[in-house]
């Protein structure tokens, strides 16, 4: 093997000892401790070094087959873990239900057992129904990765926000990260509370009352439903919610998961929840700027500051690569940080 083409990554970033990788899914981060985020992040790091070789391409999956189940439209994460399998080796195929038998009325369990028949290892799988990753989870040996099930969970895109996150500002214990949006349909604002809390971070979320989770104030969450999401602040004045922030991350309003009569009219959203230049000058003076994508700008988002100098937004994108490369690395069963001894 070539240097080229040996899955080393030179050493990983972090001196702690990698935990043991525990997981055949990934379907949220709710079940993810610091130290097991850390992994992924500390393997991302050395996935990235590989991205930018010459030729980014290693063999550690050589032999493995990843599908990409595609019930909802994308383009980040379907793009992003095609490029991941493809860097690691493997096979990877893409479906949509639209160019599937799903069409014909083959349900998501017989898709995903027809899938595994095929020797499938992985599958990645996007659907509008909440849960749906969970039941694909339960009828099949092949890790299932949600790549975002409804209003509920999106957790390959949480991680690639606080991998870029901690690119920026390190340990994010401390920091204030406000998202600002749809924050009662958003599966990326559930997922990133659960990764940003369990890193210590300081979580705000910003909306008008009518897009915010019932539940989320402390006030209204039941002593029996502790679980249902983690401890954030709650704002409706983005003006105080964007006071002193360190990461402030922009949401689309999700007017495909929506039912109507929630806003008085987008305009009117816009002109009291749009991330401007003049609102982020309220922010931490080394303040920087997110968005899943993908965005409206004019909407949820000023066309300057989306393209501006704190913006962050593509970075995101070239590390949903990285990071994916990382998890489909562990769920092959390489050791976290193990990068150096992925040679099987
Ligand atoms: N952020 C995200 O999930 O984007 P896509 O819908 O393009 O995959």
């Amino acid at each position: 093997m070539t240097t080229e083409t040996m899955p080393s990554a030179g050493a990983p970033t972090s001196s702690r000892p990698a935990p043991a990788w525990r997981h055949q899914h990934i379907l949220d981060l709710d079940n993810f401790g610091r130290d097991e985020i850390e992994a992924v992040l500390d393997t991302a790091d050395s996935m990235r070094e590989i991205l930018d070789r010459r030729i980014a391409r290693v063999p550690a999956l050589r032999g493995r087959t990843v599908v990409n189940l595609f019930y909802e439209p994308s383009t980040r994460t379907r793009a992003s873990f095609e490029l991941a399998g493809k860097a690691l080796g493997a096979d990877v195929i893409s479906l949509t239900a639209a160019m599937s038998s799903v069409q014909k009325g083959e349900s998501l369990i017989d898709t995903v057992r027809t899938l595994r028949a095929m020797r499938a290892d992985v599958i990645v799988m996007r659907h509008s129904s909440a849960g749906a990753a969970y039941l694909a989870a339960e009828h099949t040996d092949a890790s299932i990765i949600n790549a975002g099930d409804g209003a509920h969970a999106h957790p390959t895109q949480a991680l690639l926000d606080l991998y870029t996150m901690r690119q920026h500002f390190g340990d994010l214990a401390g920091k204030r990260v406000v998202m600002v949006g749809d924050i009662s349909h958003s599966r990326v604002a559930r997922s990133d509370m659960w990764g940003l809390t369990a890193l210590g971070a300081r979580v705000v979320v910003c909306g008008p009352p009518t897009l915010l989770p019932r539940g989320l104030r402390a006030s209204e969450r039941p002593a029996h439903a502790e679980s249902a999401l983690p401890p954030v602040t709650v704002e409706t004045d983005i003006e105080r919610a964007i006071e002193g922030a360190h990461i402030v991350m922009a949401l689309r309003l999700q007017s495909e998961r929506q039912q109507g009569g929630l806003l008085p009219s987008v305009g009117e959203y816009a002109r009291r929840y749009q991330v401007t230049a003049q609102r982020l000058a309220r922010a931490h003076p080394d303040h920087i700027l997110m968005h899943p994508g993908p965005k409206n700008e004019g909407v949820e988002i000023a066309a300057d500051v989306a393209t501006g100098d704190r913006s962050i937004i593509e970075e995101q994108v070239t590390n949903g690569v990285a990071v994916r490369m990382a998890l489909l690395y562990l769920l092959a069963g390489y050791a976290p940080g193990d990068v150096d001894g992925g040679s099987r």
